[in-house]
């Protein structure tokens, strides 16, 4: 992207979530949490795209179950811009491990289990630039 990234970052609401009915909720705490929404989409992928997404977990043990729970139903993709928009984004979320959350985080509240954790996160501005660029073509934000 030709845009200085830094202040952006890419986030899903995770198939879990949407399942549950949980996504108007977890978009409010977004909009509530300072955060402007630069790109939104409702998709399914597919299992290539999931493993495609999660290529640098390929080696773990949960690879296989992780991309197939992802590509398993509908998860709702975004683009969010605050000042330190990475880090902002992973406390509001909270732990990977809901179990581990703080209390009033998104995980905490919505996540079931360290797979099914509600919603993802970019851990650094690069990657953030790199799973942008997985799921949304610079025209589509906005
Ligand atoms: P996410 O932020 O989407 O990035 C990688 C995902 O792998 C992570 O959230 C978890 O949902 C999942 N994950 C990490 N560790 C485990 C684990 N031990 N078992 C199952 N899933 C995991």
């Amino acid at each position: 992207m030709a845009e200085q990234i830094n202040n952006l970052t890419f986030a899903i609401i995770k198939p879990d979530a949407v399942r549950a009915g949980h996504t108007g909720k977890i978009i409010d705490r977004i909009i509530g949490g300072g955060f402007r929404i630069r790109a939104l989409k409702m998709i399914q992928q597919s299992r290539a795209q999931a493993e495609g997404f999660y290529d640098v977990h390929r080696s773990k043990p949960f690879f296989a179950g992780l991309t197939e729970f992802m590509s398993s139903a509908p998860c709702v993709v975004m683009v969010l811009e605050k000042d330190g928009a990475v880090r902002a984004w992973r406390d509001l979320m909270g732990a990977t491990d809901p179990a581990k959350a703080d209390e009033g985080t998104i995980r905490k509240e919505f996540g079931a289990s360290v797979g099914e954790n509600a919603t993802h996160g970019s851990d650094s501005d690069e990657n953030a630039a790199i799973e942008i660029g997985y799921f949304f073509n610079r025209l589509e934000i906005v």
